[in-house]
């Protein structure tokens, strides 16, 4: 874990020093509202270099440049977002992460999501709990979805999820005391883990946008999977969490919203 956390936090410095002079940076458009910049690169660089520099046997699988296989015999490899939360930070909006999750066989075994204006460092070991710089963490206990409230992503113009969106919202919101949409999927499920949100969902995740952040939420005491209560298992899962008293619930309610 310590190798995770001093590679993030040199990317972070570059990330920071780049959200200082947003307005220089060049930016492309990925698809519709998905945007990669000379920051995200940057940072995806220091991480490789970092990381590689470590652990030389290690894969990766990064947002930016896609998978590379390591020679490591416990199939161990990095899974990368250099910049979780691009949009917000090529707005100026102060929401944004970097999100590093170990893969061994198969398996999440240790994540690292760290948020550089807020220099909050989540961390987690399968087995050994998860924490937020030196404090442990566990998700909320609340029972009541009146009192609870929830995080979501959009997804994108085009994916799967994207049409029905609003009819989601609008029976979670009828239940529960609010959703919001912050952005930055690694730090939804942080704060989920944290007990600051109650449970998140979104359609579609990438790897690098929920792998680092499920560990968190597990290893935080809550209860992660599919929508419709398969475990996660897809690439791109359409995802849901909460603590273990509201899983079923928010999840039940997700179903019967898109059967309506
Ligand atoms: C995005 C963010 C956002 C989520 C999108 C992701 P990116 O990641 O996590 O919250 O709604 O699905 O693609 O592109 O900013 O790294």
């Amino acid at each position: 874990i310590t190798v995770m956390t001093k590679a993030a936090g040199k990317a972070a410095r570059h990330l920071k020093r780049d959200f200082g002079e947003v307005e220089n940076l060049q930016v492309s458009r990925k698809g519709p509202a998905d945007f990669v910049s000379n920051a995200d690169l940057k940072a995806e660089k220091i991480l490789r270099e970092e990381l590689s520099h470590a652990r030389p046997n290690f894969g990766f699988l990064m947002e930016e440049s896609g998978a590379s296989e390591g020679d490591d015999t416990l199939q161990r490899r990095w899974i990368v977002d250099p910049l979780d939360g691009t949009t917000n930070f090529l707005h100026g909006l102060p929401h944004f992460a970097i999100s590093l999750a170990l893969e061994e066989r198969g398996e999440i075994v240790a994540a690292v999501v760290y948020d550089p204006i807020k220099d909050e460092m989540f961390t987690a070991e399968k087995g050994n709990g998860t924490f937020l710089n030196d404090r442990r963490l566990r998700v909320s206990s609340r029972r009541r979805m009146d009192e609870a409230i929830f995080a979501t992503g959009i997804p994108f113009k085009g994916l799967e999820g994207h049409e029905r969106f609003l009819d989601e919202v609008r029976e979670v919101m009828a239940v529960s005391a609010g959703v919001r949409r912050w952005g930055t999927a690694s730090l939804d499920l942080a704060y989920v883990a944290a007990g600051r949100f109650d449970g998140f969902w979104e359609w579609g995740l990438q790897p690098w946008d929920y792998s680092a952040g499920a560990l968190l939420v597990r290893e935080a005491g809550g209860y992660i999977s599919e929508i419709g209560g398969r475990s996660l298992s897809s690439k791109s899962p359409n995802l849901v969490c909460a603590n273990t008293n509201l899983h079923r619930e928010l999840d039940e309610l997700l179903r019967k919203s898109r059967k309506a």
